[in-house]
């Protein structure tokens, strides 16, 4: 990590206007997203600012909605799914710190309601929906009206992957160089994929015991195969790029494959070992494995849990529904 000694709100103030202008209202959705080459590594700790680049699909319509109003009895409140969250919650204390950057002082309380409409029984982590849909639903409150790269680089302040959620389809967040972060931002690539889908398997929703932040640390300071893994990275990015242009499922799967294994591999050889597996996650691979070597075309890809993300096409929906009953099937490009 750096010695940066740039922080979150030196780098919002430069966008922002000295004179606040909120709105009563304000709301927006941004959608979910699944990295076929993942985000392992932060070089900045407190800008978010990432090791290597890296690839995602977007969710479509399942994300995160986010409205914001004014809150009448001079009280911040954050919802989740319904539900008032207790102030000196964690959720409730990260999405208070990022409204913070952007109200910069003033006294204007607000009501933050987010709600996710990802399955709950996918088992999908949704931090980077959530402050994709924060970082929106406060451009248009406070009217902002920010380039949609700069609320990309503001999205990733609050979660790193957060900084593809602002946009659909496949994503690549470019890592940067800069020291300030507005150039580790993502943009969205032309190709679209229809017959794509993603097969959710979970396993288990218990709450992961080492968060991404601290697990990416842990790994980085005390993993001997970290040192490889922004090349296998840089060199999985390219590849993917090129089998999304020519739409060769193939090489797409077997990439995204490789690139989470090859993650897993730098989690479990750090100390104290980062496991994320379960059992039944292993169970769910070799079931994988041996549809593959009967002919059917499935890969799957895994994030910083025990839950696994099948990749295939409409031809193969059939077959997998029958051999995954547990499985929720989402068409990224079907609209
Ligand atoms: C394994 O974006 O959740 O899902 O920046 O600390 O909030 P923070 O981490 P986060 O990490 C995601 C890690 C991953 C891979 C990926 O989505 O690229």
């Amino acid at each position: 990590m750096s010695n940066n000694s740039i922080n979150k709100a030196s780098v919002v103030n430069r966008y922002l206007q000295d004179r606040l202008e909120p709105k009563d209202y304000a709301d927006a959705f941004a959608p979910s997203n699944i990295a076929l080459c993942k985000y392992w590594g932060k070089r900045d700790g407190e800008l978010n600012l990432p090791v290597n680049s890296s690839l995602s699909v977007s969710l479509a319509h399942l994300g995160s909605h986010t409205k914001i109003s004014r809150s009448e009895d001079g009280s911040d409140k954050v919802r989740l799914n319904n539900k008032d969250l207790p102030s000196d919650s964690d959720f409730s204390r990260k999405v208070i710190d990022f409204v913070d950057l952007f109200r910069r002082g003033q006294k204007i309380p607000l009501i933050v309601d987010t709600r996710n409409n990802i399955p709950t029984a996918a088992g999908l982590a949704s931090s980077a929906s959530g402050f994709a849909a924060l970082m929106l639903a406060l451009d248009d409150f406070f009217s902002l009206n920010l380039d949609k790269s700069v609320l990309s680089a503001f999205a990733r302040m609050g979660s790193g992957s957060a900084s593809r959620s602002i946009y659909t389809g496949f994503v690549r967040w470019d890592m940067g160089s800069r020291a300030d972060g507005m150039d580790s931002v993502a943009s969205q690539l032309d190709n679209r994929w229809p017959d794509l889908c993603i097969g959710l398997i979970k396993v288990s929703s218990a709450r992961k015991p080492v968060d991404s932040r601290s697990g990416m640390q842990r790994t980085i300071e005390t993993s001997k195969l970290y040192p490889s893994w922004p090349e296998q990275a840089g060199s999985d990015l390219i590849t993917l790029e090129q089998a999304i242009d020519e739409q060769n499922f193939a090489q797409m799967g077997a990439c995204a494959e490789k690139n989470a294994m090859s993650m897993h591999a730098t989690m479990m050889s750090a100390w104290p070992p980062l496991v994320y597996w379960l059992p039944e996650s292993l169970a769910v691979m070799q079931q994988v494995w041996q549809l593959r070597e009967a002919g059917v075309a499935v890969y799957f890809t895994m994030d910083a849990g025990p839950n696994l993300k099948l990749l295939f096409e409409t031809a193969s929906l059939s077959v997998l529904q029958t051999e995954f009953p547990i499985m929720e099937v989402i068409q990224p490009f079907s609209d």
